[in-house]
């Protein structure tokens, strides 16, 4: 028999099955119970989280034969439950609204609708990725769901709900999936070794179910990849091979050369990642992560659960993050989040990495601390451990002058249109208010005529920017340095989204730019950014 993957052929068949989301499958299970089940729901929440898992059994609960109208307990063995189960059954109409066979079978769906059932109770439209929809294609639907005829039920699934129009959101009933949690995933990940016969490492398990994040569907697929690597056991080793992440031994010698202060450590560290195969763009994802874990350290509120770690694991958090102060890693959090941001069009990834990495360690950061006084020691911290004196020292002058501090605190250095004038203003409007410097790290600048053009990547960026113009001691600051900086007056004025530039040439030249460039381009930028 063909190999069938594991989240497949776990896909659950029951309400019970459905781990972590008990909010959801309870409430179906009482609708069913008093026959009173909505016409649509809609289904919000991260992926591989069971949205389409709990579409379809509620498909089953609505057609089961065994019963005579809908119930909380299909039977799972009659025509319909089996049908279901293999996906094959004509009346549960599966369509996804981000294909462009999805866009035309939705422009249908009225047409469609009308249509009687064929073989089953009702029909079931489940439309995944609704928010993709087209203005066309949502009217469309919002006619059907004004009025559905008795025999239709939809189901539509998101996970990004903010996208949905409120016409389509005011009809339906709807539910939020939530990550599931760690514990369930280990549980479900441990019952599935168990059917499968493998040896499996409780260990491997929660590192696994760590780095899923709460999606069920990519625990299973790592590790359906585990035991193919492995050849049948799951073990830390095969795990860490497989998914090429950092692991926590790694994440804290990582975090230890921060703590030292050693930023020249940061670039063969890098490179010995990189040779082991593993990408910036997970160890960062990792490293922020970390981060926040240590920072709960840092706050006296690291529990087992909490971080997501065992006992020994949480011991060594507590003991270096005494290493830190809350402000130090706040900042770095932000950095790494802007250098994973930044790592969506940039594609010099291992650059981005070393930056990030290197700013961090060497203070170059949002702290009052480290640029305004680059000789002193980081921010003293009173609680600190006076053995651990020793290993903190002034963060070192840069071994090589050539690449100054300066690139760090301003634009970022690989961005190829921030221009050098820019960046030197940026830095002193930073060495004045951090905050505001760091805002204005991913901008860039143009001058025209008597006017500096400065474009921010996001419309968050660009409110904040506004704020600050709003404020008249903030627009003074900026307007000041840039005057002393281009040796003029500058009027300055703003702009949304020059950056990503990767993201438009690709589009511009018809290559491949990822989905969320897409999404970009498509709502022109709107994408609310983090700015950690
Ligand atoms: N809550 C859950 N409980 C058990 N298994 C799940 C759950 N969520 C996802 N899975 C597993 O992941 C696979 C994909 O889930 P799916 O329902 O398609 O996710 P979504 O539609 O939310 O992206 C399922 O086949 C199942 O094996
Ligand atoms: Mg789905
Ligand atoms: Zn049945």
């Amino acid at each position: 028999m063909a190999y069938q993957s594991l989240y497949l052929k776990y896909r659950p068949q029951t309400f019970d099955d459905v781990i972590g989301q008990d909010h959801v499958c309870q409430t179906l299970r009482n609708a069913l119970s008093a026959g009173k089940v909505a016409h649509a729901y809609l289904f919000c929440g991260p992926r591989g989280t069971g949205k389409t898992t709990s579409a379809r059994l509620l498909a089953k609960a609505l057609c089961c034969l065994r019963s005579d109208g809908p119930t909380p307990e299909p039977c799972g063995v009659c025509d319909a439950c089996v049908a279901i189960r293999e996906n094959r059954l004509l009346d549960v109409v599966e369509l996804d609204a981000a294909s462009n066979r999805g866009i035309d079978e939705v422009r249908n769906l009225k047409e469609v609708i009308g249509y009687q059932p064929t073989w089953a109770r009702y029909r079931i439209f489940i439309i995944d990725e609704v928010h993709q929809m087209t203005k066309e294609a949502f009217n469309a639907l919002l006619k059907t769901l004004e009025e559905p005829p008795d025999h239709a039920f939809f189901v539509l699934a998101t996970t990004d709900p903010q996208k949905v129009p409120v016409t389509i959101l005011s009809r339906c009933q709807r539910f939020d999936f939530r990550r599931v949690p760690m514990p369930q995933v280990i549980g479900l990940l441990g019952r599935i070794c168990q059917a499968e016969g493998f040896d499996c490492q409780e260990a491997a398990l929660a590192t696994i179910a760590r780095l899923a994040d709460g999606c069920v569907r990519d625990a299973i697929t790592t590790l359906d990849q585990v035991v193919a690597y492995s050849g049948g056991s799951v073990t830390v080793e095969a795990v860490n091979a497989v998914l090429g992440g950092a692991g926590f031994d790694v994440l804290f010698e990582l975090t230890d050369i921060l703590a030292r202060h050693a930023a020249q450590e940061v670039f063969p560290f890098v490179e010995r990642l990189v040779s082991e195969g593993r990408s910036c763009a997970q160890v960062l994802e990792e490293l922020l992560r970390h981060l926040r874990n240590l920072l709960v350290a840092r706050l006296g509120a690291a529990t087992e659960t909490g971080l997501e770690a065992d006992a020994e694991t949480v011991r060594r958090y507590v003991e270096q993050s005494s290493h830190f102060d809350e402000a130090t890693l706040a900042a770095a959090i932000g950095r790494v989040g802007r250098a994973l941001e930044e790592l969506r069009w940039n594609g010099q990834h291992r650059i981005v990495t070393e930056v990030a990495l290197a700013s961090i360690a060497g203070g170059f950061l949002t702290t009052q601390t480290a640029v305004a006084a680059p000789a002193a020691p980081p921010t003293p911290h009173g609680a600190r451990p006076p053995a651990h004196e020793a290993t903190v020292r002034p963060a070192p002058e840069p071994p090589d002058p050539e690449p100054p501090p300066e690139d760090e605190a301003g634009a970022s250095a690989e961005n190829p249109v921030a221009s050098d004038e820019w960046q030197r203003a940026v830095l002193a409007i930073h060495n004045a208010r951090p905050a505001l410097g760091a805002q204005l790290g991913q901008s860039t600048a143009i001058e025209s005529g008597d006017e500096l053009i400065v474009s921010v990547p996001g419309s968050f960026q660009l409110d904040k920017l506004m704020d600050a113009l709003d404020d008249p001691e903030g627009r003074a600051l900026i307007e000041s340095n840039v005057a002393k900086v281009y040796g003029r007056p500058l009027t300055i004025k703003t702009e949304l989204g020059a950056v990503p530039p990767k993201a438009r040439q690709q589009a511009a030249t018809g290559g491949r730019a990822s989905a969320v460039d897409l999404v970009l381009e498509m709502f022109e930028g709107s994408r609310p950014l983090d700015d950690h």
